[in-house]
C-alpha cells in the first residue's frame, strides 16, 4: 500500500532522513520505534506532505504521491493523527471530530460521528464542550477520532501514546484494535514501544535519521525496548 524508497530530508544544515526505506502492505499495521530525533515524524510528514523531501519517492497504492498536495494525499486515503495530540481548542469535540471528515456527505459524516461516539462514550458526552478543556488522554481520543472520521483506508499515527497514564493507553491501543477489525492499514510512530508492540505485525528501528533494522515484532522487540530507554 505504501513503498517509501530511499527518502532523504534535511531541514537547513540538518539531515533528518537519509536513504530511509520502508514498506506497508495492506491489512498491516507497521511499527516505527526510535528515541528522540530519530527521525520518526519527520517520515510522517514527509508522507502528508508537510515536510519537503530531497530525494527518493514516495509511492501509495502505486501511484508517486511526492509531487501531490496535503490535501490531494488525504483525499487518496491518507489519515494523520498528529504528535503532541493537537486539537483545536476553541472550537467544540464534536466540530474537531467532524473537520477531519471533510469531503463526506452528511449522512456519511453522521454515521461516522455516531460510529465514534460509540467506540469513544467520551466524544457524545462532551460533543459540545471546547476540546481545550479536556485532559491528555480525552484529547489524543479526539484527535484519534478525527483522523478516523472520513474512514481512511491508511492511517498514520505519530505517537499516540506520548504522555499518556496507562488507562488512556490502554483505551487508545483498544482504539486502534477497532480500526485494524476494520481494515483499516496503520503506520504509527512510537518511543514506548512496549505498548505498541502489542499492536503491531512488523516494525522498524529508526536511529539518527536511517532504518537500523526491520523485521516482525518478535525479531525487533528486544532492540526496540532497548531504544525506548535511549
Ligand atoms: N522543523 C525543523 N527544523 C530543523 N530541524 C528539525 C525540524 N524538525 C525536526 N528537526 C530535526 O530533525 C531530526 C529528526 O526529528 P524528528 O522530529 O523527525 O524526530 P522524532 O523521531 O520524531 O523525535 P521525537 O521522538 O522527539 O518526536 C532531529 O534532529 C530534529 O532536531
Ligand atoms: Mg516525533
Amino acid at each position: 500500500m505504501l513503498s517509501i524508497e530511499s527518502l532523504e530530508v534535511r531541514y537547513g544544515g540538518i539531515t533528518a532522513l537519509r536513504g530511509v526505506s520502508i514498506d506497508v502492505k495492506e491489512g498491516e499495521t507497521v511499527l516505527l520505534v526510535g528515541a528522540n530525533g530519530a527521525g520518526k515524524s519527520s517520515l510522517i510528514n514527509a508522507i502528508i506532505g508537510v515536510v519537503p523531501t530531497c530525494g527518493g519517492t514516495i509511492r501509495f497504492k502505486g501511484q508517486d504521491i511526492g509531487a501531490l498536495s496535503c490535501d490531494r494525499r488525504a483525499k487518496a486515503g491518507v489519515g494523520y493523527s498528529p504528535e503532541g495530540r493537537r486539537v483545536f481548542p476553541r472550537m467544540s469535540v464534536a466540530d474537531n471530530v467532524l473537520s477531519g471528515a471533510f469531503g463526506l456527505g452528511r449522512k456519511r459524516q453522521q454515521e461516522a460521528f455516531d460510529w465514534l461516539c460509540e467506540a469513544f462514550p467520551i466524544l457524545a458526552t462532551r460533543a459540545h464542550q471546547p476540546a481545550g478543556q479536556l485532559s491528555g488522554g480525552e484529547q489524543q481520543i479526539v484527535a484519534f477520532a478525527r483522523a478516523m472520521s472520513s474512514y481512511p483506508p491508511f492511517l498514520l499515527l505519530d505517537e499516540p501514546f506520548l504522555g499518556l497514564a496507562p488507562v488512556w493507553i490502554q483505551r487508545i491501543s483498544d482504539a486502534i484494535r477497532q480500526v485494524q477489525k476494520r481494515g483499516t492499514t496503520i503506520l504509527m510512530t512510537e518511543q514506548m514501544a512496549r505498548p505498541a508492540l502489542k499492536l503491531a505485525t512488523r516494525g522498524y528501528v529508526m536511529r539518527g535519521g536511517e532504518v537500523r533494522r526491520s523485521g516482525s515484532v518478535a525479531e525487533i522487540r528486544d532492540i526496540a525496548l532497548a531504544e525506548e530507554y535511549l
